[in-house]
């Protein structure tokens, strides 16, 4: 009998249990900064990279934790580890290490940007950004941004942007990011984030064609990290009960990632979404071009650039 298709809104819940790919493919000396190091999805991945030789540069909010992960990866692999500070919530920080990132790198081969959050209530930063689109969506776009020319002056090279099939969820108003018209709702302000980013994954993806430059989005697996642990006591009794028993270790991310940065067959692979390591197709709404443009002038004029890319 012939194998029933799965609608491509479903195909998640089939690569989530399919076989992965791998690679051993070395990343001896490539310089590798990653985001959000410090915990979960982010901290396996520099684990993995370290583990294939890889020089990483960390990019963490919290300089006790950065120091922490820096000596148990100099310890274990013998690579050497930098460390640049960043609050993403605040986008004058990103932008000051991106300058430090510019300044004592001369080449950056992988920019892996797992800075992220899930938050239940609306926070509105200092600059009043709603706080979960600043960290997952602005934060990461700006230091994408900022270190194109020295990943083109890199290539080949390689971004990826730690999604999420969260990006399902819905929820981008761009008359409203800041949730004022609309009541807050935790998981369409994450899918909010979540879309805005791939949105621009696309558009950088097109301004990068023939650079050897290549800009993918992923879901890291359904693992069990740090997020949502800044949420209440409820949410935090949940998780830690309920949640945490049906993820997975996110030793999976970080492998999943590693493929994605190091494989030779993704050599020229670009503007795609992946499910840990298979080619999968966002939702539509995800995949609205015009909707994209409107996305990436908005980043550009809410991060500070002015459109030259
Ligand atoms: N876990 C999952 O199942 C899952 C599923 C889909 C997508 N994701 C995505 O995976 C990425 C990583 O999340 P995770 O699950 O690994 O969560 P996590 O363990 O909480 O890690 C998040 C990382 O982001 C950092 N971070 C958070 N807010 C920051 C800020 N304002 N400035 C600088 N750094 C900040 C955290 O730093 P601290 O250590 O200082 O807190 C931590 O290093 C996120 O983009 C998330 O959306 C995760």
């Amino acid at each position: 009998m012939a194998k029933r298709r799965v609608p491509d809104e479903l195909a998640f819940l089939v690569n989530r249990r399919a076989a992965q790919r791998t690679t051993d493919a070395s990343m001896a000396g490539k310089v590798c900064v990653v985001s959000g190091s410090t915990s979960g999805v982010g901290l396996a991945t520099v684990r993995r990279l370290a583990r294939g030789g890889a020089h990483i540069v960390l990019v963490c909010r919290n300089r006790e934790k950065a120091e922490a992960v820096r000596t148990e990866i100099t310890e274990q692999h013998g690579v050497p580890v930098g460390v640049v500070l960043a609050d993403f919530s605040d986008l004058d920080t990103v932008r000051a290490a991106a300058g430090t990132l510019l300044a004592g790198y001369p080449r950056i081969d992988v920019l892996v940007n797992s800075v992220g959050l899930h938050s239940t209530s609306r926070i509105i930063t200092s600059v009043g950004f709603e706080l979960v689109f600043c960290v997952n969506h602005l934060g990461p776009f700006l230091l994408t941004y900022l270190l194109l020319e020295r990943m083109r002056q890199s290539a080949p090279s390689r971004i990826i942007q730690v999604n999420s099939e969260g990006h399902r969820f819905g929820g981008l108003d761009l008359e409203d990011l800041d949730w004022k018209r609309r009541r807050y709702k935790g998981l369409k302000s994450y899918g909010a984030s979540k879309i805005a980013q791939l949105l621009t994954v696309w558009e950088f993806a097109d301004r990068l064609k023939g650079s050897n430059v290549t800009i993918n989005a992923m879901h890291p697996g359904d693992v069990r990290t740090n997020i949502g642990n800044n949420n209440g006591p409820l949410y935090r009794w949940w998780l830690h009960n309920v949640t945490w028993h049906a993820l997975k270790d996110p030793v999976i991310s970080g492998e999943a990632l590693y493929y994605l940065a190091a494989a030779p067959e993704l050599a020229e692979v670009s503007g795609r979404f992946f499910h840990l390591t298979i080619d999968e197709k966002p939702a539509a709404h995800a995949l609205d071009r015009e909707l994209g443009r409107r996305v990436w002038d908005l980043s550009l004029r809410m991060t500070g650039l002015s459109p030259g890319l």
